[in-house]
């Protein structure tokens, strides 16, 4: 048996195999492999009984499809109505100001990449962003730069 289809019996075990059990067997895969491979969402489908193709439209929806390297720190930034509406413009730029990066790009050290993404239906908190799989509602400019700062501090103390 490959590492991913350990990993995704693994997580199917944890989560269950209904159908509400996706998207947390895709933040799972995630977390260890940070992409979702092909192979990944072909065994998730297998074992959740589902076809690919909903696999990978959940996948896609929330751009967890990961195919260049990406950093340890995934952070996705909502995109959505409710969260363009509630400042996310000004979170992203306090973001890229912190991070020294755009959205779309990863920073040197290889730490932290910076996606936007579609509701993470946290819209009554918002604005939101995952790291991870950790997620961060009622987000401010200065919000962010503390957390990003966090990050910064235990990414040396690790
Ligand atoms: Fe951003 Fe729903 S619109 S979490």
């Amino acid at each position: 048996m490959s590492d991913v289809q350990t990993l995704v019996k693994g997580l199917v075990k944890s989560y269950g195999r209904q159908e509400t059990s996706l998207m947390p067997i895709l933040q799972g895969v995630i977390k260890v492999e940070r992409s979702i491979s092909e192979s990944a969402m072909i065994e998730i489908a297998r074992e959740l009984e589902i076809s690919t193709a909903k696999v990978f439209g959940m996948a896609s929806f929330y751009s967890f499809l990961d195919t260049k390297p990406r950093g340890k720190y995934v952070i996705r930034i909502c995109k959505t109505i409710t969260c363009a509406m509630k400042g996310k413009n000004q979170i992203l730029l306090a973001l890229e100001d912190s991070l020294k990066i755009k959205v779309g790009e990863t920073t040197h050290d290889k730490h932290f990449t910076l996606l936007e993404t579609n509701c993470l239906g946290w819209c009554h908190k918002a604005p939101a962003m995952l790291i991870n799989e950790e997620v961060y509602t009622e987000l401010t400019p200065e919000k962010v730069r503390q957390i990003i700062e966090e990050y910064k501090k235990n990414e040396v103390v690790d």
